[in-house]
C-alpha cells in the first residue's frame, strides 16, 4: 500500500492569551478527525497540541496534497475557531489566512509536512516507526541545525557510519523568500555539507523541506518550510513548524534525532515573534505559560501497523526527566539573552521583526530624520 504520513498544524485560539486551546476545541478536533477515519477517509489520526498550536497527525492512501485530506483539517481549524469565537479566545482563527482555500491548504497558513512511502512491513522496512515535532513561538528554520546535525553529523549520529547510511542523505532545501512557487534545491551530505550549511544556517530564509536516503531513495523527513508574513504581508503569528521523522533500520533511530535538541539551539520567535531565544523541548499538550514566552517544541512517536493504524500507544518523547536538564539550561540561555533586552542580538534585525507596531514606530521616526546643514546638496557646492 503506499501511505501517506500528513501533519497539518494551526493556531485557531487560546485560552487567556498565547497559551493553550481549550478543551472544547481539543475535543471538537478530536471529534472531527474520529468522523474522518469513520468514513473511510483516513486510516487513522491523532490529535494533540504544542503551545496554542493544535496538530492533526493522519495517515491515509489519498497521496501528498489531497484535496479532501487538507479540506478536511481546514473544516476542523474552522469547527475550533468557532468553538474559540463563542468562549471569546485569544486569536481565533488567527492561522487561517485565506477565506476558503480551494484544495491544498499549503500556504494557507497552517504547517503542512507530508510524505509517501511503499508500507509493506518488509524488505528495508520490516516495521514502520516516525516522530513527529511540533513547534510554537518560533521561526520556519527551527529544525534546519538539528536535522542537519542527526543526519549529515556522525558526532551527533554514529549510525551515520554504517552500511544503509554510509551513503549519506540528499537535502531538499527550500528558499522560503521565494514567493512565486516553491524553489528548491538538492545537495547531497556528506558531499555538499558545508554548502548545506551556508544555506541552512539563515534560519530564516533557507529551510529543510524534506530529506531523502541516498541509498533507498526513501524519503526519511518532510518539514513544514514556509513564512506566515510572507503569505499574509503582515504579522500573524510566528511560522512554528511541524516535522515528520521516520527512523530505526535504514535511518537514525530516535535517539539519534532528538539528541541535537539537549543544545536548545537560539532561534527567531518568543514574544511577539521578535526575539532570539533558545528552543526548549517539552512534553505533548504542553501550554505556553513561562517567563518570556520561549519557542517550544514537542515530539510524538508512533508505530504503524500492517493496515496503517497508529499503534494503540504513542511515545512523548520529551517527556522524561533526561530533558528536564536541558530544560533548566534552556531557562538559563533565556535568562541570560533577555538580560540583553531588546539590545542587538537579542531580537531580531528589523527586516525579520515579526510585529508590525515595531516597524511603524521606527518608519514614523524615519521620516523624522534630517541631513545635517553642512551635508545638504547646496551646501557641498
Ligand atoms: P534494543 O536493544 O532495545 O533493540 O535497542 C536497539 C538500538 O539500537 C537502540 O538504538
Ligand atoms: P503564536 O504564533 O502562538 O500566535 O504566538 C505569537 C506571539 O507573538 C506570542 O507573543
Ligand atoms: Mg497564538
Ligand atoms: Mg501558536
Ligand atoms: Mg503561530
Amino acid at each position: 500500500m503506499r501511505l501517506t504520513l500528513s501533519v497539518i498544524k494551526a493556531d485557531v485560539g487560546s485560552v487567556g492569551g498565547h497559551t493553550k486551546p481549550s478543551a472544547p476545541m481539543m475535543a471538537t478536533v478530536m471529534g472531527e478527525a474520529a468522523k474522518a477515519v469513520d468514513k473511510g477517509l483516513l486510516i487513522d489520526s491523532f490529535v494533540c497540541h504544542t503551545g496554542d498550536d493544535i496538530a492533526i497527525i493522519m495517515t491515509h492512501t489519498r497521496g501528498e496534497g489531497s484535496s479532501e485530506v487538507h479540506q478536511f483539517a481546514w473544516k476542523a481549524f474552522l469547527a475550533a475557531t468557532s468553538v474559540a469565537k463563542t468562549s471569546g479566545l485569544y486569536g481565533a482563527g488567527q492561522d487561517l489566512l485565506v477565506d476558503a482555500p480551494s484544495g491544498n491548504v499549503r500556504g494557507a497558513g497552517p504547517a503542512v509536512a507530508e510524505l509517501s512511502f511503499d508500507h509493506s512491513l518488509s524488505g528495508s522496512r520490516p516495521a514502520e516507526s516516525f516522530m513527529v515535532f511540533a513547534a510554537d513561538k518560533c521561526g520556519p528554520g527551527a529544525y534546519n541545525l538539528p536535522l542537519y546535525l542527526a543526519f549529515a553529523d556522525p558526532m551527533y549520529c554514529a549510525g551515520l557510519m554504517l552500511p544503509p547510511m554510509i551513503k549519506g542523505f540528499r537535502f531538499h532545501v527550500i528558499d522560503m523568500d521565494h514567493t512565486a512557487g516553491d524553489s528548491v534545491i538538492e545537495l547531497d551530505a556528506p558531499a555538499d555539507g558545508y554548502h548545506i550549511a551556508a544555506l541552512l544556517r539563515d534560519n530564516e530564509r533557507f529551510g529543510i523541506d524534506r530529506i531523502v536516503s541516498r541509498t533507498y531513495g526513501e524519503v526519511v523527513v518532510a518539514v513544514s518550510a514556509q513564512r506566515l508574513h510572507s503569505i499574509a504581508g503582515k504579522y500573524t503569528g510566528k511560522d512554528d513548524p511541524v516535522a515528520i521523522v521516520r527512523n530505526q533500520g535504514i535511518f537514525p533511530a530516535p535517539e539519534e534525532i532528538v539528541s541535537p535538541f539537549a543544545k536548545a539551539h537560539f532561534v527567531g520567535g518568543d514574544a511577539r515573534g521578535s526575539h532570539v531565544m533558545p528552543l526548549m523541548p517539552v512534553p505533548l499538550n504542553t501550554p505556553v505559560t513561562g517567563m518570556y514566552c520561549l519557542p517550544i517544541v514537542s515530539c510524538a512517536g508512533f508505530s504503524i501497523d500492517k493496515d496503517g493504524r497508529f499503534s494503540d500507544a504513542f511515545t512523548d518523547f520529551f517527556d522524561n526527566p533526561a530533558w528536564d536538564e536541558v530544560r533548566r539550561r534552556a531557562q538559563s540561555k533565556a535568562i541570560e539573552m533577555r538580560s540583553q533586552g531588546w539590545s542587538g542580538a537579542a531580537m531580531l534585525p528589523y527586516s525579520e521583526l515579526e510585529y508590525g507596531g515595531f516597524r511603524d514606530t521606527v518608519s514614523a521616526l524615519q521620516k523624522r530624520f534630517r541631513l545635517r546643514e553642512e551635508q545638504k546638496p547646496e551646501a557641498a557646492e
